[in-house]
Formats: C-alpha cells, structure tokens, sequence
C-alpha cells in the first residue's frame, strides 16, 4: 500500500480521482486542499476514514508541506485557480496558487525526493482553429491566452526546471476540458444542466462555434493513475478521449436529454481572448502506456451527469446564486 497526497482533493478532478484511487487500489489518500469557493468537503462524503485523512490548508504553506511530503510515497498535484472566467476578473489567486503554491510543493519534493506528479491543462498550448488537421502533442510550442493558462504554463516549465536542475522525480500530465460529477457550477456543462434546473435559459458564449474536446473525469482519474505506475520520469503525457464538439452542439444536447426545445438558450456577451479549439492527441500515452479510456459514448456520460445534479441539489444549490449574479454582472 502507498501512502498517496492529493492537493486539491475536495476540487472537481481532484475528488474524482480520491473516489477512483479508493475504488482500484489500496493506496492510502491524504487530501490536503484549502477549501476555497471551489473546494466541497462533502465531494469527499461516503469515502472510508482507514483509507482518507484530509488536511485543511494552504499549498503555499511551506511548513505545512514539508511536514506532508516526510511520510508521502507520492503526491499528485491537483490544487489550482482553475476557472478562466475568474482569471480575467481577478488574476492575482491565480499567481499565488498555481506559481508560488505549485514552486513550494517542488521544492517539497526536492527536500525529500517524493515521487510528484503534476497535472495540467491542454490549455498551455494555446488553441487551434477550427479547420485546422492538426491536434496538440508533447511536443507542440507553449502559448497559452488567459491569465489561467499563462499560469498553468509556468508551473509546469517550474515541474521541468525542478527535474532538470535538482532531479526532482516529476512527471506532467495535461488534459483536455473535464465533465462528470462534483464539477463546480461555475463551469459550462454544470451552469447549463443548474440553469436549466431552476428554468434558466442557457447561455452561450458568442455564436457557440468553440470546441472542446471532451473526457469523462473518472477517464482522466485512470490516466493519471497509469502515469503514476508506468510513466518515466520528466516525460509529460496528453490525455485526451477524443472528444471535439463545440458549445452549441452541447448545450442542445443538454436541452434535448433534458426535456427541452433545443433552441431555448440565449446568446451573451463573449469571453475576453476566447480560445477557439482545443484538440488532444493522446497516442504517447496510449502507445506507451497502454492506457485506454473508458467513456467512449458523450452523450451517455452527459446524460448520467444530468441525473447526477439532479439528485444532488444539496451540493450545488449553495453556490448558484453567487455564481450566476457573477455572471450577470458581465453580461453573461
Ligand atoms: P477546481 O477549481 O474544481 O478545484 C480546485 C481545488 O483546489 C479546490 O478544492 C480548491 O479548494 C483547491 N485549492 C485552490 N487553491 C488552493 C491552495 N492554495 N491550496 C490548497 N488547495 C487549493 O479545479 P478542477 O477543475 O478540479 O481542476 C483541478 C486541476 O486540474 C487543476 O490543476 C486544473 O488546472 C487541472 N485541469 C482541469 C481541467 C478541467 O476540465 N476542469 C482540465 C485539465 C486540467
Ligand atoms: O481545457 C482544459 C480546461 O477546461 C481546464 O484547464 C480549465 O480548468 C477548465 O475550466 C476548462 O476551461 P474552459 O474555459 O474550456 O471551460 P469552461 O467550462 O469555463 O468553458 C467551456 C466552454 O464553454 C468555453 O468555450 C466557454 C464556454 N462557456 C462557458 C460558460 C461558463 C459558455 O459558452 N457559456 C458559459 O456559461
């Protein structure tokens, strides 16, 4: 049995891949998160306390870590200012966690030679237009729009510095857009199912013509397992399910599964600086790792995520509200 940290646990991917790691392994699981307005205790409810301990705290917090990674075998770095929308808002949580949080975990790390294990976003690579063959691979140049990705980048050109220069034992792994449960309401998918729940209409962003290319979370939670057994040290891993579909497309998907005409959502003001397309192609990890994702069909996964924020109300309803008065300060 490994004794596995977990930054970020009580997050949307961080908690999936808690559940995950309870479900397949033995591995013991410390959560250690910071509860912001993203964090959710609850996400971790039912989970047996022999196999979780969690820790309310800050990455950033230096002794704290130190103390976590002495008895750590690995630790798998979720913890992140994750949502774009917020970074345009307000960009400085997103330099303190994603930077100085993911550069005190390093050196962490490099104090007492723990196996790390970073996880990052396609987003660092900019994005694609919507006619263009080519998908993401390891090797495509950095160029990331928002103040999040721009901070996602650093962090992971910090992993690579830290293996390089100190031989920190990392790897990295970047993904593509996330969904499934325990994803905060802020998010596209959630917002849409939550709106349509309380008979909001949806909103798109612009014409809706933006691609993203879909994974289920639990999907993400296995591929990150394999790197963790399999993966060879300082090599990054794409993860990536094959998933392209644009926003509209979704949104009528949703109102359609959802009992609704599939044009009864509204047009809002765009993102600031929004990516168009982002595209995964995920062969190194397949080819080398062998790993395979097991939500093939969208639509089914979509429809399963649906019924999940319907029977969990209690869950999400606490932070509609604020959320949505938010976006409705921008015109959105
Ligand atoms: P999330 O916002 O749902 O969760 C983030 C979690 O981190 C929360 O529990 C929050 O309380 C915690 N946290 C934030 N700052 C912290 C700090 N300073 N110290 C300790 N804990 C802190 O995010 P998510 O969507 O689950 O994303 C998790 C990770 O996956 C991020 O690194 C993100 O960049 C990456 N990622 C997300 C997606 C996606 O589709 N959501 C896709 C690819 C990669
Ligand atoms: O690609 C991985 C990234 O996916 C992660 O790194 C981020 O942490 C995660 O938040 C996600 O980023 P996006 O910006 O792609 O996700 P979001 O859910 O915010 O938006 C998805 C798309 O939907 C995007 O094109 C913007 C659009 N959108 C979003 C909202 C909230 C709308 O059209 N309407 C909305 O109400």
């Amino acid at each position: 049995m490994a004794r596995l940290v977990v930054t970020g646990g009580a997050g949307f991917i961080g908690s999936n891949f808690v559940h995950h790691v309870v479900s397949h392994t033995d591995h013991h699981v410390t959560v250690l998160d910071k509860l912001t307005y993203a964090g959710n205790r609850r996400s971790l409810d039912g989970l047996p306390d022999d196999r979780l301990a969690f820790v309310h705290g800050d990455i950033a917090d230096a002794p704290l870590v130190d103390e976590l990674f002495r008895s750590a075998d690995a630790v798998i770095h979720y913890a992140a200012e994750s949502h774009n929308d917020n970074s345009l808002d307000d960009p400085r949580p997103f330099l303190e966690t994603n930077i100085i949080g993911t550069y005190t975990l390093l050196e962490a790390a490099r104090r007492h030679d723990t196996r790390f294990h970073h996880i990052s976003t396609d987003e660092v690579y900019g994005d694609l237009e919507l006619d263009d063959p080519q998908r993401f691979t390891e090797s495509t140049p950095y160029n990331p729009s928002s103040p999040y990705s721009s901070t996602k980048a650093g962090s992971d050109l910090l992993v690579r510095a830290w293996v390089r220069s100190f031989g920190v034992r990392a790897t990295i792994s970047n993904c593509s857009n996330n969904y499934g449960p325990y994803q905060h309401v802020e998010k596209f998918i959630p917002r849409q199912i939550t709106n349509v729940i309380r008979d909001i209409q949806p909103r798109l962003y612009g014409a809706g013509e933006n691609v993203r290319d879909w994974i289920h979370a639990d999907d993400h939670s296995s591929a990150v397992l394999t790197i963790l057994e399999k993966g060879t040290i300082g090599e990054t891993y794409l993860i990536g399910a094959d998933g392209e579909k644009n926003n509209k497309d979704v949104v009528e998907m949703i109102l359609q599964l959802m009992g609704r005409p599939r044009d009864a959502y509204d047009h809002v003001t765009d993102r600031a600086g929004h990516d168009m397309r982002y595209a995964i192609d995920s062969t190194k990890l397949r080819a080398e790792l062998g790993w395979r994702p097991s939500f093939q069909d969208f639509e089914a996964g979509l429809a399963a995520t649906i019924q999940w924020y319907r029977e969990n109300e209690d869950w999400w309803a606490p932070t509609k509200d604020r959320v949505e008065a938010f976006y409705a300060s921008k015109g959105q």
